[in-house]
């Protein structure tokens, strides 16, 4: 079995999680009080953004397949290589139901929605009752998102600094192994 993850992984890896985490901070300002042309605006550059991480989803849930993870670390009690493996599991759920929820809400708008300054993605013929219901799941999503990037990031933290096996290391070393 492979013992690293491949470089183009790593770098989908850090890339997702760099727009992803700047979206979650972002966009928390749907939920505060904006004008209607800045909402708009800002909901266009968010949905493009949502398309191009729904995109880099899928291209690293194919390499995930194909490639796989590394083996674990055999030194690891087994109920963190099961913690381990159950985290990286739900933090795949939650980006698909993330962006899938996104991309929801964005097609039940009632104002088009034109991504990437092209196409309108909105269905059209919705109401902001549907919208409104359809936008707290994904709300709901982010909210749920961030609970596990925070203990993602303080495993990492964990493995890195106090474990000393240079997971976080391996995981910024962009060369083949
Ligand atoms: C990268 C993953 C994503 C993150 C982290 C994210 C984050 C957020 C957040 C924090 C909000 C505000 C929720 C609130 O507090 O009310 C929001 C709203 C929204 N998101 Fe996303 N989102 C993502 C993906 C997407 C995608 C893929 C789309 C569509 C293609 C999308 C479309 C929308 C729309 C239409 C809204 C409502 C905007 C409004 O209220 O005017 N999102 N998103
Ligand atoms: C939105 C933010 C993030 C998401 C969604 C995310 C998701 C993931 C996922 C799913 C994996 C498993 C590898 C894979 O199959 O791709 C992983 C691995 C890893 N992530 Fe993140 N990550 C995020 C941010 C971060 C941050 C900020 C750090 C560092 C502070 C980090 C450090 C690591 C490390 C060290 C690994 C390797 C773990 C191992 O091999 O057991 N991640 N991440």
């Amino acid at each position: 079995m492979i013992n690293d993850y491949t470089v183009i992984q790593k770098v989908l890896h850090w890339l997702m999680a760099g727009i992803i985490m700047l979206d979650l901070f972002i966009a928390q300002k749907f939920g505060n009080y904006m004008e209607i042309a800045d909402r708009l605006e800002s909901r266009v550059d968010h949905s493009t953004m949502g398309l191009l991480v729904l995109t880099l989803f899928i291209i690293r849930l194919v390499l995930r397949m194909i490639y796989g993870a590394p083996k674990e670390d055999s030194t690891s009690p087994v109920w963190q290589v099961w913690m381990a493996k159950i985290a990286h599991g739900l933090l795949y759920v939650l980006m698909g139901l993330l962006v899938g929820s996104g991309l929801l809400t964005a097609v039940s708008a009632t104002s088009s929605t034109e991504v990437f300054g092209i196409f309108d993605i909105t269905l059209g013929r919705m109401n902001d009752e549907f919208f409104d219901f359809v936008r707290q799941f994904h709300e709901f999503f982010t909210e749920v998102m961030i609970v596990l990037v925070v203990i993602h990031v303080v495993a990492a933290l964990y493995h890195q600094f106090i474990r000393r096996d240079n997971l976080l290391l391996k995981m910024l070393t962009f060369k083949r192994s």
